[in-house]
């Protein structure tokens, strides 16, 4: 038997209520910051990421898939937006339309990583990109962003974690500070620590191996040794912050796994869902565009993981969706009226109502067990002595009222349902 593939899953019915309201929070918040969003494809040429997100960081070195198609071009399944958000950035000129662009995503991502709870090799991220300005106004804008979402999920269990990592050359002073600080321990470092060592010394601050922990607890930290403007930045969007009562902490070893980061980052953790804690993580990269051929244009955003921003849901109980309904079932009394009950379903479905009807051949009494199954908030029946006389009865499940309604006058029912049916949408 075909199953699905090691670290992909499907997303079934029952979830996708959860998936949706997601959605349309993320659509709705982003929207009001004025984010557009946007939509690139799933697969790039394999050299923009090797670019963007920096040859020797995990996801380059072990995570991407990779192939060659039949024109022996290399083509990589996207594992972040970010580096797809530039590219389409430069090659539509966005930086001449207007200086401030603002776009949100939500899409699909690949990283060949050992699957677990909160980790897949197929998985969702939303996130959003500010390109053109260099003021921490928008890294706090786009934390904001993202603790919004997370709260409005009603998440409780979160820490937000925000750090500096200054400009280029700032950063490589204390890479060589740190390097000297860590030499004479440097063999009893863990082996992947001591690679990092040599190739990307920030990145033994994410070891999780208890011994490289002890080693570096008592090192130099980055935020210590970063330029002034990088510092006062950093001191401005603490006080937005603040200001937005976004509570948070710093960080100082808050390094993040791409390279194209420059100043703030930060990082939504979750106390609810195991390792795999960080909801969402992003920073600023001023140098990125430039870095890909574009004209020099800072940038801040951040990308949140779906799948674990719903565990972290399940997990707290804190989306509680009320039980699906359907608003209309449509219930053939007479069996000639076939064709009429399917067509007075056509008709209701037309203002978005969910009507359901009977495909089956069943008995009004089954007719009836369905549409107490379907959870309908409305049954209207079609046929009998009413139907003669050209009426139509309509019930109201939750009360067991039942309401009598010309057939001429189908106007009249709709604008009921859909009345009843909009004052029990949620705020969203
Ligand atoms: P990232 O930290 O690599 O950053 O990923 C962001 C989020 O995606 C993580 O915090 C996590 O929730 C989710 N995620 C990552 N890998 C997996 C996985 N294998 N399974 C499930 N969820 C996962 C970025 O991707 C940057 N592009 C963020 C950014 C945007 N920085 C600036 N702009």
């Amino acid at each position: 038997m075909i199953k699905s593939i090691t670290g992909t899953k499907d997303i079934l019915p029952a979830e996708i209520p959860y998936w949706q309201r997601l959605e349309s929070i993320v659509e709705k918040i982003f929207s009001s910051f004025n984010y557009k969003e946007i939509r690139t494809p799933v697969f790039e040429e394999t050299n923009l990421f090797v670019r963007s997100i920096g040859e020797e960081t995990d996801i380059v070195g072990k995570e991407m898939y990779t192939f060659n198609d039949k024109s022996n071009a290399s083509i990589t399944l996207k594992p972040e937006m970010t580096a797809s958000v530039a590219r389409a950035f430069i090659e539509h000129s966005f930086g001449k339309l207007q200086p401030l662009n603002k776009f949100y995503y939500i899409s699909p991502m690949f990283r060949q990583e050992r699957p677990q709870a909160g980790r897949q090799r197929q998985f969702h991220q939303f996130g959003g990109e500010a390109l053109g300005s260099p003021s921490p106004l928008l890294d706090a804008e786009i934390i904001i962003i993202a603790f919004r979402i997370l709260s409005s999920l009603n998440l409780k269990d979160l820490t937000v974690k925000i750090n500096s990592l200054g400009i280029p050359s700032s950063r490589e002073n204390y890479k060589n500070i740190l390097r000297k600080h860590l030499d004479d321990k440097k063999n009893q470092l863990s082996e992947d620590s001591r690679k990092r060592f040599d190739k990307n010394i920030l990145r033994i601050f994410d070891s999780k191996v208890e011994l490289d922990q002890e080693i570096i607890k008592n090192a130099p930290v980055l935020i210590d040794f970063i330029d002034e403007e990088s510092k006062n930045d950093f001191e401005l969007v603490k006080a937005l912050l603040k200001q937005s009562k976004v509570p948070f902490e710093v960080d100082t070893k808050l390094v993040r796994g791409l390279d194209y980061y420059t100043k703030t980052t930060f990082e939504i953790v979750s106390g609810k869902v195991g390792s795999q804690n960080a909801l969402c993580g992003g920073g600023r990269y001023d140098l990125l565009i430039e870095q890909l051929g574009g004209a020099p244009t800072p940038g801040v955003g951040f990308a949140a993981g779906m799948e674990r921003i719903l565990l972290a849901c399940q997990n707290e109980k804190s989306l509680n969706l009320p039980g699906e309904k359907i608003d209309l079932y449509i219930t053939r009394v007479d069996e000639d009226l076939t064709q009429k009950v399917f067509e007075l379903a056509v008709y209701f479905r037309q203002e978005s109502l969910i009507v359901e009807l009977d495909y089956l051949g069943r008995s009004v009494k089954a007719q009836m067990r369905e549409a107490n199954k379907l959870n309908a908030r409305f049954v209207l029946f079609v046929g009998g002595e009413e139907f003669k006389s050209k009426k139509l009865i309509l019930k109201i499940m939750s009360t067991g009222e039942q309401k009598e309604y010309p057939l001429e006058e189908l106007n009249e029912i709709k604008s009921f349902i859909y009345g009843e049916v909009y004052k029990s949408y949620p705020n969203y």
